[in-house]
C-alpha cells in the first residue's frame, strides 16, 4: 500500500485516537490535533516517527490560522474533521456562549479547515466529518449539538457535490456514529445497549474502520453521503420495542 498523508483533529482520544492508530498501522503518515491532552500527545508522538502533532483549541481566536499555518505545504490525501464537543446545558438554560463554542468545534473548525486546505489535497482524497446520529433527532438539552452536527450533515453534501468535479475527484462524507464508548459517554449513554439491537455500544475501533474505509479508493464512489453506524439504534421505535416485550416476542 503505498504512504498517503492525513490530517485527524482530535487525535490523541477516543474516535480520533483509534482512527489515528489504525491509518499508522497501515503505513500512513498522520497529522493530528490534541487540545489538552498535551503529554498523551507527547507519548504518542515519541512512539510514532510517522505521527505529527499539532495543539490546536478551536475555541481561541487565531488557533485554526496557526494550524494552517503549520500545514502549509504538505500534500494531503484526506482529512477527518473528528473534533467536537457535547455540551448539555438544559432547554430553559439556552446559553448563547455554549452555542457559539459547540457551533465553532463542531461546524465552522470543520469547514474553515476543510476550506483553507483545499489546494493541498492531492486528486482523489478524500474528507470525513464525523457528525451524529443526534444530528438526525431533536434533541432535549443539547440543542447546539444536534443542531451543529445537522448542518455538518448537510455541509458535507455541498462540499460533497463541489469537490468531487474532475479532475480533483475529491469525495466527502459524513459518518453518524449513535451511542460510542468514549470519554463522551455519559451515565445514561449505556442504557443505549437495552434498545440497540446489537445489545450493546460501538468502539472507537468500528468508528476508525469505517472511517478508514472512507478515506480508502475502496470507497471510490461514495461521495456526499452520510453512513450512520449506530448498531441499529436508530432504527427502533422504543414503544414498539416495549410492546413487543410485553407481547413475549423478543
Ligand atoms: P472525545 O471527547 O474522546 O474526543 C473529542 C475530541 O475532540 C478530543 O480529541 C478533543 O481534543 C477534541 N476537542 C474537543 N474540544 C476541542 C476544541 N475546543 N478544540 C480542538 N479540539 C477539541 O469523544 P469522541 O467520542 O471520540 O468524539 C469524536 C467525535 O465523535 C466528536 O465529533 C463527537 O461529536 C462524535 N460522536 C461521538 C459519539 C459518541 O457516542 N462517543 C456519538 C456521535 C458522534
Amino acid at each position: 500500500m503505498v504512504a498517503k498523508t492525513y490530517v485527524v483533529t482530535g487525535a490523541s482520544r477516543g474516535i480520533g485516537l483509534s482512527t489515528t492508530e489504525l491509518l499508522l498501522s497501515q503505513g500512513h503518515l498522520v497529522h493530528g490535533t490534541f487540545n489538552d491532552s498535551r503529554d498523551e500527545a507527547a507519548r504518542l508522538q515519541s512512539e510514532h516517527e510517522r505521527l505529527q502533532f499539532h495543539q490546536v483549541d478551536f475555541t481561541q481566536i487565531g488557533a485554526l490560522d496557526r494550524l494552517v499555518e503549520e500545514l502549509r505545504g504538505i500534500e494531503l490525501d484526506g482529512l477527518v474533521n473528528n473534533a467536537g464537543i457535547f455540551e448539555p446545558d438544559g432547554f430553559d438554560e439556552w446559553s448563547f456562549e455554549t452555542w457559539q463554542d459547540v457551533f465553532t468545534v463542531n461546524l465552522t473548525a470543520p469547514i474553515r479547515l476543510t476550506m483553507e486546505l483545499k489546494d493541498q489535497f492531492n486528486e482523489r482524497a478524500s474528507i470525513v466529518n464525523v457528525a451524529s446520529l443526534d444530528g438526525m433527532v431533536g434533541s432535549f438539552a443539547s440543542m447546539a449539538y444536534s443542531a451543529s452536527k445537522a448542518a455538518l450533515i448537510n455541509a458535507t453534501l455541498t462540499l460533497g457535490n463541489n469537490f468531487a468535479k474532475p479532475p480533483r475527484s475529491i469525495r466527502v462524507n459524513a459518518i453518524s456514529p449513535g451511542w460510542i464508548n468514549t470519554s463522551m459517554a455519559t451515565p445514561e449513554s449505556f442504557q443505549a445497549t437495552e434498545i440497540t439491537p446489537l445489545g450493546r455500544n460501538g468502539t472507537s475501533e468500528e468508528v476508525a474502520e469505517l472511517i478508514c474505509f472512507l478515506l480508502s479508493d475502496g470507497a471510490s464512489f461514495i461521495n456526499g453521503a452520510n453512513i450512520v453506524i449506530d448498531g441499529g439504534f436508530g432504527n427502533v421505535d422504543y414503544i414498539m420495542l416495549q410492546e413487543s416485550k410485553s407481547a413475549g416476542a423478543d
